[in-house]
């Protein structure tokens, strides 16, 4: 066993500019704030307008954020892990671009697609390479412009997502900081609840595709509901039990942002008061990769050296899983 752990030494995070509220969306679809609002937690969204901009742009913006505020040289990051369900392009990494476009020019990069779980898988991959002693920095981003891929024409879809980009550094930590354990899962018999049907090889795009709308997100919102309420309670529990943490030990909850809802029943499940969850899912809808980053971004002054954090996600394909890591830094 490797004595060196995988830490994360600093968080940063972008979003865009334009809030597409609930009063927005009441004239776009056949929707009310009363029904978002009690069904979701949402409030409002932040969306990309800029046309010419892709998720790199995102992507650059949190990077940036998380250089700046650790005072690290670009060159010295070893590795930077793009999560995201919205590359700018179907092929040529946007992790590579982005790597470069933030000048980190020693570092390989790659792009890691798990839904809204990329950022959970991407924090396990990370903290291989860190505990592996061969690399020192490793640049973790999630970010989506799921304004990309919603037809805002579909209620069911349109009032859920959001814009943004969240980043984290890794590092080697001698103190037993950082990532303590974690549980993955996976199964492909979620397919057909949570999907873009065209684009891909199964079905490249046509004329009939884009006629048809087979581009954008479609959910089959109860069924993801079902899986996502008791998958990520599942793990969350499982987690803590398997590491000897009641509600008292755990500090924080980092949940993915879907819905309030599966928040609570997690957070119900592992005995946790509303005070010890973070949650900005009013601010920002689901973001899908950009959601723990950037809840971390809004806690950060709140986190505090030895704090038990337990981080959970659940996303498309069905990809699920739960993350225990002690916190390696008080706030500045
Ligand atoms: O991050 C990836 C993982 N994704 C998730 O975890 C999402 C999981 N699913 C959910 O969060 C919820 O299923 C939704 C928020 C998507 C939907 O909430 P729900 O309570 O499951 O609603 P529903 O789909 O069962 O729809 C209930 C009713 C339907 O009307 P009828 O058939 O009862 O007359 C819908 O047509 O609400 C209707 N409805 C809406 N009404 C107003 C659906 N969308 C809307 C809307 N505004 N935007």
């Amino acid at each position: 066993m490797s004595n060196i752990t995988a830490a994360i030494t600093a968080v940063g995070g972008y979003v865009p500019e334009y809030v597409l509220t609930n009063q927005i969306l009441e004239t776009m679809v056949d929707t009310n704030d009363e029904w978002i609002t009690t069904r979701t937690g949402i409030k409002e969204r932040r969306i990309l307008k800029d046309a010419n901009k892709g998720t790199s742009y995102l992507a650059i913006e949190a990077a940036k954020d998380v250089l700046k505020k650790s005072n690290t040289n670009p060159a010295d990051i070893d590795m930077v892990i793009m999560a995201t369900a919205t590359p700018d392009m179907p092929v040529a990494s946007t992790g590579v671009y982005v790597a470069t476009q933030i000048g980190a020019i020693n570092a390989f990069s790659f792009d890691l697609v798990a839904a809204c779980s990329s950022f959970l898988y991407g924090m396990s991959t990370a903290a291989r390479y860190i505990e592996s002693g061969k690399y020192k920095k490793v640049l973790l981003i999630g970010a989506d412009k799921m304004s990309s891929i919603i037809d805002y024409d579909d209620r069911t879809t349109c009032i859920i997502f959001g814009d943004g980009g969240g980043a984290v550094l890794f590092e080697p930590s001698t103190e037993g900081f950082g990532v303590q354990d974690e549980i993955l899962r996976s199964d492909g018999i979620g397919r057909q609840s949570l999907k873009i049907d065209a684009g891909g090889s199964l079905l490249p795009p046509s004329i009939e595709t884009v006629q048809n709308k087979q581009h954008y997100v479609f959910q089959d919102g109860k069924t993801v509901f079902k899986f996502a309420v008791s998958n990520m309670a599942d793990v969350s529990e499982k987690i803590m039990t398997r590491n000897g943490l009641t509600g008292e030990d755990v500090s924080w909850l980092v949940p993915h942002q879907a819905n309030r809802r599966i928040i609570d029943a997690t957070a119900k499940r592992m005995n946790l008061p509303d005070e010890k969850v973070m949650m900005n899912i009013h601010k920002y809808g689901n973001t899908t990769s950009a959601t723990l980053p950037l809840c971390l971004v809004d806690y950060e002054q709140q986190l505090k050296k030895g704090d038990n954090i337990v981080f959970a996600s659940f996303g498309g394909g069905f990809t699920w899983g739960a993350l225990y890591v002690t916190w390696a830094y008080d706030p500045s």
